[in-house]
């Protein structure tokens, strides 16, 4: 395997977004447990940002007032679309995560959560140029930014920006070949650009923990005794070009679960990874939408229907039983403009159509399903 930035880098990461709440707020005093028994394992990466409500006091708290600075390293990152409305704007938010984790320089800054609709404000406000200033300054060791848009505008992005050190990208097994996260090809993209990479969403911000309940017997049947996360953090930690997979734990089961396997991570082996290949494999067969989010349908539409994000909503109650987070997608689409009851049925969209979905019949469902 190809030598990489970061590459003896323990492989399981400190997710700081999803941290354990009492009262509503962040329950600090389970968080230094959870920090003290992370760096006890020989553990070292945290990972925050300004935008996570809480997380980098927690942080400061937590961590940084109670253990030596070289003890561990600390990411965060700066989000130039949400919770900054101008160029001084996101460019202070560096010095504020500074100060909020208590830190005179982050080992690890990112571009926070890049994708098609608003990498372009990155661009606009000066970003890529500031980090790499900031860089020479000596505040922030290493930069690279996190990434959820399509496998192009990765490419592109490398491209012109090719000395990012690292990039963080949404990688778990039922993503691999999901069309509208592209795990598999947006991983192949930042290897061929001779990328490390930093893992988010592992379990699938917890979908993988309590997987369907086809997925459950296959894993269970092979090991009885590993859990359900475990295999979707070590399928991730496994991977060609890993610097790290942050786990998003929210309580000391959680850790205490990650370290029992992580510690001393093993990769999976052959006869394991032919095990999630029929999770996978399973994945595919409960009953869903098809739809590969190809887009040919929705150029044509004359009532602007996003019917691929329509699909993906109800396809996430179909398969992982999400029923909230499937109604707030829906919520949120229907908030920008035209959804699955403004289809006047004119067919346009099922003669695009690659996968022949009856589009019209589909969104027929969806509108009455989501009207309940
Ligand atoms: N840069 C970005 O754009 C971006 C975006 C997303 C995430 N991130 C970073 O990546 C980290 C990881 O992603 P994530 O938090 O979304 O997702 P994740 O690690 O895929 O999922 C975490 C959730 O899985 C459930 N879970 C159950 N058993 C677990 C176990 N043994 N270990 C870990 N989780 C278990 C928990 O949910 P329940 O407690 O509800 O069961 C937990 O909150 C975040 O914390 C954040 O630091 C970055
Ligand atoms: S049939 Fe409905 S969804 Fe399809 S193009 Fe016409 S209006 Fe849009
Ligand atoms: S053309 Fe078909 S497969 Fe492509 S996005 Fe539209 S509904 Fe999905």
């Amino acid at each position: 395997m190809e030598r990489y930035f970061g590459e003896s880098t323990p492989k399981l990461g400190f997710g700081m977004m999803r941290l354990p709440k009492k009262l509503l707020k962040i329950d600090v005093e389970q968080t230094k447990q959870m920090v003290d028994r992370f760096l006890d394992a020989g553990l070292t990466y945290f990972d925050t940002a300004y935008v996570y409500v809480g997380s980098e006091e927690a942080t400061r708290k937590a961590l940084v007032e109670r253990h030596p600075r070289d003890s561990f390293t600390l990411a965060s990152k700066l989000n130039a679309w949400l919770g900054a409305f101008s160029e001084k704007g996101a460019k202070e938010q560096l010095y504020t995560s500074l100060k909020r984790a208590g830190v005179e320089y982050f080992d690890y800054y990112l571009l926070h959560a890049l994708q098609n609709n608003n990498y372009q404000k990155y661009d606009e406000y000066g970003i890529w140029d500031y980090v790499r200033e900031q860089k020479k300054a000596g505040l922030i060791r290493h930069w690279g930014f996190s990434f959820h848009g399509t496998p192009d505008l990765l490419d592109e992005l490398l491209t012109k920006n090719p000395d990012a050190e690292f990039v963080q990208l949404q990688l778990n097994y039922a993503d691999w070949e999901d069309p509208k996260v592209a795990s598999r090809r947006c991983h192949e993209v930042a290897r061929k650009h001779g990328k490390s990479i930093v893992v988010m969403e592992p379990v699938k911000g917890g979908a993988l923990a309590k997987p369907p309940a086809e997925v459950q017997k296959i894993l269970k049947d092979a090991n009885p005794d590993a859990s359900f996360a475990s295999w979707a953090i070590r399928y991730a930690a496994s991977l060609d070009g890993i610097l790290t997979v942050l786990s998003g734990m929210s309580n000391i089961e959680q850790m205490e679960d990650n370290l029992s396997y992580m510690r001393d991570f093993q990769p999976l082996t052959d006869d394991e990874r032919a095990v999630i290949r029929r999770a996978q494999e399973a994945i595919g067969k409960i009953a869903h939408i098809p739809c590969t989010a190809c887009h040919y349908c929705t150029e044509g539409c004359p009532q602007g229907i996003p019917i691929p994000d329509i699909f993906a909503a109800r396809n996430r109650q179909l398969v992982w039983g999400q029923l909230e987070r499937g109604e707030s997608d829906y919520a949120e689409l229907a908030k920008e403009g035209n959804v699955a009851d403004a289809c006047i049925a004119c067919g346009q969209c099922e003669r695009a159509c690659p996968q022949s979905i009856d589009i019209i019949a589909r969104l027929q469902e969806c509108a009455e399903h989501f009207k309940k």
